[in-house]
């Protein structure tokens, strides 16, 4: 009802909105600034077993792999253990190869997924150490699981996910910084430093929130597209995909998240004029190589979207031009003037993702509601996939 949105015309919108405060909710009581370190003993896990480790596992399905991917990356960085990801559905059928001296990382909102649940009975039989990351307090997933971080994010009602997915990051930042510190491998003074950046995210990310009425006037913009494409690399690379997953699933436009760098191996073939592609392209040590699939995009004739840290003239010069309105497309007579793109505050590398996805989320909600599909329950989607 109206009186449950607080508001805002959908769940989902409210939901977005809610991001600060659920991650506020996630980092209390976790984050311990003065000895640098994440306090969690409901990671069930002795020192010993985290300096033991052969390899972390995670295991997830939709945006909760996307979440997944983000945490292997930084698990990789900050902690130096081989990391992967695998989707629940292909465990499952698979007969993986499980050690024990293996972590497995489930992450899922509901904790109800089933093939997230058979691959973490698969890893438990094989003698792995479980955690999982998941939302639901007392759920299937954490009563099977050795330990678990709960996301304390509150009830998502929308079918997309967003506030579940930033706070995903948040607790798998939070794991990679709690192995990093274990294992030798993550000096104070870096996990301080990522741990007071994830401390600003909630204000940051309010920053980026005001400037929603922006992103509404992109999404307005490109609203005839038929397809669109996300780019970004490194942490930003899950980004891209969640991006595109969320602009699927409500607006039903059809969208590819991509590697930045893959992009000459296929998607290039692609863009033309009408093609609007999103490049997430903040300034992290992956900048440059994102600038220039940017430039060739822009060569390209793509309409290029830009989401960037704040005040980058280069990234914006790109994003312009994209109002004219060719004869193909029938855009309108758009004002030339702002630039297509969405600027976020100057962050460490490692919370990134966290401010960059709240834009694309933004983006794929006000394209969705313009074109006036039922947002908060889109067509042939379940909240909870508990069938095969
Ligand atoms: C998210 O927008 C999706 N509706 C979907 O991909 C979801 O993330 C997936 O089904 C996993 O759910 P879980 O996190 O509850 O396991």
């Amino acid at each position: 009802t109206q009186a449950e949105k607080g508001g805002y015309k959908h769940f989902m919108l409210k939901e977005i909105h809610e991001q600060p405060r659920a991650i506020e909710d996630t980092l209390r009581g976790r984050v311990d600034l003065n000895n640098a370190d994440v306090v969690a003993a409901e990671i069930g896990m002795t020192d010993e077993v985290a300096k033991n480790l052969g390899r972390v596992y995670f295991v997830a399905c939709g945006t909760s792999a996307h979440a997944a991917m983000a945490g292997r990356y930084w698990v990789e960085q900050l902690a130096r253990v081989p990391s992967t990801l695998e989707i629940g559905s292909e465990v499952r059928y698979r007969d993986p190869v499980f050690m024990p001296n293996d972590l497995v990382v489930a992450v899922s909102q509901s904790g109800e997924t089933l093939d997230t649940l058979a691959a973490v009975k698969a890893a438990k039989a094989a003698g792995a150490h479980i955690i999982s990351v998941a939302n639901v307090v007392d759920s299937a997933i954490p009563r099977v699981s050795d330990g678990v971080l709960y996301t304390h994010a509150g009830p998502e009602i929308g079918v997309a996910s967003t506030k579940c997915f930033t706070t995903q990051l948040a607790a798998l930042l939070m794991l990679a910084v709690y192995l990093g510190r274990r294992r030798g491998t993550l000096k104070p003074e870096d996990a301080r430093r990522v741990l007071d950046a994830l401390w600003h995210v909630p204000a940051q990310m309010r920053e980026v929130l005001a400037k929603a009425e922006d992103v509404k006037n992109i999404a307005k913009k490109h609203l005839r597209a038929h397809d669109m494409l996300f780019l970004g690399r490194g942490t930003q690379f899950p980004v891209a995909l969640e991006g595109a997953l969320k602009l699927k699933e409500i607006s039903y436009i059809h969208a590819e998240g991509y590697a930045a760098g893959e992009m000459k191996h296929g998607p290039i073939a692609l863009i033309d004029e009408d093609m609007p592609v999103v490049v997430v392209c903040p300034r992290d040590n992956q900048y440059e190589k994102t600038l220039s699939n940017m430039q060739e995009v822009k060569a390209r004739e793509g309409q290029v979207i830009g989401i960037c840290t704040e005040n980058d003239a280069d990234v914006k010069r790109l994003c312009t031009g994209n109002a004219g309105g060719t004869p193909r497309s029938g855009r309108g007579n758009w004002a030339a003037d702002a630039p297509d793109a969405i600027e976020i505050p100057v962050a460490e590398n490692e919370v990134l993702p966290l401010l960059t996805v709240v834009p694309l989320q933004l983006l794929a909600y006000y394209m969705a509601d313009l074109k006036g599909t039922d947002v908060d329950q889109p067509r042939n989607l379940a909240k909870t996939v508990t069938v095969e």
